[in-house]
């Protein structure tokens, strides 16, 4: 009977097909809906993100570059390649055994940013036939992400919202050269208390632009881009105003995060602030950041310095990593490689997780396992321009133990992500 049951599932967890779809994604550009099917006829789909402002170094998104659909931007090719590439080799392998199906898209494109076949394809199958096997195996998707890589001491903190308030940068026209002011929570509030929190400060900075002659429309990643912003640093004070007219408090409960991702600004050796009328070389533009630290309740600055400029980090890493979260995100793009090289070289102590930097699912979390046994904290991140409501990336972060959380306040494919958050708090009672 036994055996019968174990052939019998066995059977019924084969994968029969792959199919991946066009779909808009939150820029009303196309990405991939990815959908597996099972011999018993299981199946789920997943759809994938692609950034705005992506890492010179991460997994490459392959678009069609043909001009006369979506100005070049389709996704008929990686279509083509889950399809008739993908597909065939996978089908009849076990959905279960994530790690051989990693294996396998691997060996199919072992090139270091997946040129050949993309990483959009690659994740998209890769996430959607982790997400059909937590079906298969009826169990929630972070607690079938946990047993597949062995971790066990089960779920006791859920990650906290470190949630974008103000745009700029790349998402956001006319706005800051920084690209993302975040309020992080730091204080012990249960999940749905610290994502109201992160709201509540949200709508009151809100007022506070409003107050202050700005308009309130929201860019890509639903947090305020306001026009004309008249330096780099104002946002920090309305940020700071916006959190004493609430009840939570700077540095107890909340504290702000930059990530200035500083390669999108660094041209020929030297940090070019137009907002600010100054351009720093790196120890400069060190001390820059060491001045906003005495007058702001920032508690992390991601990418404060460019994804070449390694050699900078390290000084960056000397001066405030007592004091801050020092986070990789274009430098180290989830790749287990370049996060060696950051912890050798003593240049962060946190890392942004974005699976579609990595390429596969089990890659991402080679790339975490590296960072938890380096005590580096892991951020798991939304994508700035190409988002989904697709909500992998939470269960990603309960499953792994993520301090962080990064998502925007508003726009659907945002507000999905932490009503997850929510439900799976919900269900364990955090
Ligand atoms: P993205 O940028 O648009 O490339 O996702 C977000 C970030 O840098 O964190
Ligand atoms: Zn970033």
């Amino acid at each position: 009977m036994g055996i019968t049951c174990k052939r019998k599932k066995n059977m019924d967890s084969k994968i029969r097909s792959i199919k991946a779809r066009e779909i808009l994604s939150s820029n009303g550009l196309p990405t991939l809906e990815t959908t597996v099917l099972c011999a018993n006829g299981t199946n789920s789909s997943v759809s994938i993100p692609y950034g705005e402002s992506a890492g010179k170094y991460e997994a490459v998104t392959i678009f069609d570059e043909d001009k006369s659909r979506y100005e070049g931007y389709g996704m008929l090719k990686a279509v083509k390649i889950v399809d008739e590439i993908i597909s065939p080799q996978l089908a009849g392998v076990d959905v279960t055994d994530q790690k051989q199906i990693d294996q396998k898209l691997f060996d199919l494109d072992p090139t270091p940013q997946k040129t050949n076949l993309g990483g959009n394809s690659l994740l998209s199958v890769s996430l959607a036939c982790a997400k059909t096997a937590s079906v298969i195996e009826k169990l929630p998707l972070y607690i079938y992400i946990q047993k597949t890589y062995g971790f066990d001491g089960g779920i006791t903190n859920m990650p906290k919202p470190n949630m974008v308030v103000l745009e700029g940068g790349k998402h956001a026209d006319n706005s800051t050269d920084f690209q993302e002011y975040s309020v992080s929570v730091i204080g012990k509030f249960n999940c749905s208390d610290s994502v109201r929190a992160g709201i509540e400060i949200y709508r009151s900075l809100g007022r506070e632009l409003k107050l202050n002659g700005f308009n309130i429309n929201v860019g890509a990643e639903g947090a305020y881009a306001a026009v004309s912003m008249k330096s780099n640093i104002d946002p920090l004070l309305y940020i700071k105003n916006a959190i004493e007219k609430t009840k939570y408090i700077p540095e107890k409960d909340v504290g702000i995060s930059l990530d200035p991702a500083a390669s999108e600004f660094y041209e020929s050796g030297f940090y070019n602030l137009s907002k600010d009328q100054k351009k720093f070389n790196s120890s400069e533009m060190i001390t820059y950041y060491e001045n906003l630290l005495d007058n702001y309740p920032i508690i992390s600055i991601e990418d404060g310095l460019a994804e070449e400029d390694w050699d900078n980090w390290k000084p960056l890493f000397t001066k405030l990593s007592e004091k801050i979260m020092i986070v990789g995100d274009d430098l180290t793009v989830t790749q287990e490689k370049r996060l060696k090289r950051a912890i050798d070289e003593k240049t962060i102590n946190s890392i942004i997780i974005k699976p579609n930097q990595a390429g596969t699912l089990t890659e991402t979390m080679a790339t975490v396992m590296l960072a938890k046994d380096n005590n580096i904290k892991t951020i798991v991140s939304h994508r700035g321009g190409g988002e989904t409501t697709d909500t992998f990336i939470i269960d990603l972060a309960v499953a792994i133990g993520a301090e962080y959380v990064k998502v925007g306040p508003t726009r659907g494919e945002r507000t999905q992500k932490y009503n997850r958050l929510m439900e799976i708090a919900a269900e364990l009672n955090l």
